[in-house]
């Protein structure tokens, strides 16, 4: 394996994973491997490694997998982590990891009210009806966290770094210390942000939670999730995924390998992609209001510069049309050309929106309005493109609203 221990993230995004010697082989590329067993030199070798006495591989996926140890160790050393876990989407990575947090019956969570929709409806009605206590509180209220958390003593904290569709941002650092100073470990959703844009274990994370379906695979063709964490808690969750099976395949696996290779690249271009974009909104007529983190008059662009280190906020931004309701949103969406409507993010392609029927369609029209998610938000992720086709195509299409 290269020797990546001091080398730039763009670097060890290339090469990190890879040649890892299964077996004595050493492809530059890592394999595919699809079997589900492996032979052993003899029993006492198979007792060995089944007794865990011997690192070695048994069963595929639900226990382990060259091709998945290969996107998992990319995923740990490019988040700054000890290990990380592959699971088959994001969904099941962040239930994979409360279950490993200890959140079971009688614990309780804490969570941003605006979480994914999907995380949201985990949380409030699986979770809830298991037993365990569920409190939203908006992350930008830090001394209402700050109150809950002491109060509940929650076995975890849920938060995403950049939320979704309104891009409020995590201060990580405060909400780790109220974390830690509760017994609670602190899990943060980092797919808005990947790996490239921020590593929340630096700023107090106990276990960093993406959706690898979105920018870390980013061609949007992979389902897939990822949680980066202590070698202890990695533990516990493979020991818990080895009766749960939410586990992910080589194939994706390597596919989402190898879509860490440009995700330096690709995250550029996509953040001055949606710089330009928001910046341009920001003064259309026909836009009321445009949600974008690295604009500088944003209220909470200095934390997102120092959890970013001045890289950006990604390629998501979502702005409310002047007056529209659904009927006016989806012209809009249905005078699109280029932009492609899709459920997805952080791909290569641009990608629009429309919460209130997608990420949000689970919540109650009144749960969206108290979340300030309105009829007229619209949301795109800025693919790789170039900027003025994906401008010119949203200018048309505002033409016909
Ligand atoms: C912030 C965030 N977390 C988690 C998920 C769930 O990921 P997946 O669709 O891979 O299960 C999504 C999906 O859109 C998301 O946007």
């Amino acid at each position: 394996m290269t020797d990546l221990s001091k080398k730039s993230f763009k670097t060890r995004a290339v090469h990190a994973g890879e040649r890892l010697d299964v077996a004595g082989v050493n492809p530059v590329v890592s394999a595919v491997h699809p079997s589900v067993g492996y032979t052993f030199r003899d029993s006492n070798d198979l007792d060995a490694v089944l007794g865990n006495e011997k690192e070695g591989y048994v069963y595929s996926t639900r226990y382990a997998n060259p091709t998945v140890t290969a996107f998992e160790t990319a995923v740990a050393d490019l988040e700054g982590a000890e290990s990380a876990h592959a699971f088959s989407s994001g969904m099941a990575a962040i239930h994979m990891s409360l279950l490993a947090a200890g959140v079971q019956a009688g614990t309780s969570i804490v969570a941003a009210a605006d979480v994914y929709g999907a995380t949201y409806t985990l949380l409030q009605d699986v979770f809830t009806a298991l037993g365990a206590t569920v409190r939203f509180v908006d992350v930008l209220d830090l001394d209402a966290m700050s109150q809950t958390v002491a109060r509940e003593k929650p076995a975890a904290i849920l938060v995403e770094t950049i939320s979704n569709p309104l891009m409020k941002i995590a201060d990580l650092p405060r909400l780790g210390e109220i974390a830690h100073a509760n017994g609670a470990l602190l899990l943060v959703d980092n797919t808005f942000c990947s790996p490239y844009l921020c590593n929340p274990i630096e700023f107090g994370a106990d276990m960093v939670i993406h959706s690898a379906t979105k920018s870390i695979a980013g061609h949007g063709d992979v389902m897939a999730g990822i949680v980066a964490t202590r070698a202890a808690l990695k533990e516990k969750s493979f020991a818990l995924n080895k009766l749960i099976g939410s586990s992910i395949g080589p194939f994706e696996a390597w596919l989402a390998l190898r879509g860490l290779k440009t995700l330096s690249l690709r995250m550029r271009q996509q953040c001055d992609n949606a710089l330009a974009l928001a910046t341009w909104l920001q003064s259309h007529p026909k836009i009321k209001h445009v949600n974008y983190p690295f604009l500088p008059d944003h209220p909470q662009f200095k934390l997102l510069d120092s959890l970013t280190g001045g890289k950006g906020a990604g390629g998501v931004f979502s702005f409310e049309i002047l007056g529209a309701g659904r009927e006016q949103v989806f012209a809009f969406m249905d005078a699109l050309d280029l932009i492609q409507p899709a459920t997805s993010l952080g791909d290569i392609y641009s990608l629009v929106l429309y919460p209130a029927i997608s990420s949000h369609r689970t919540l109650t029209p009144e749960e969206r309005t108290s979340l300030g998610i309105g009829d007229g938000l619209v949301r795109i992720s800025a693919g790789i493109e170039d900027v003025g086709d994906i401008q010119a195509d949203i200018e048309h299409a505002l033409e016909v609203v």
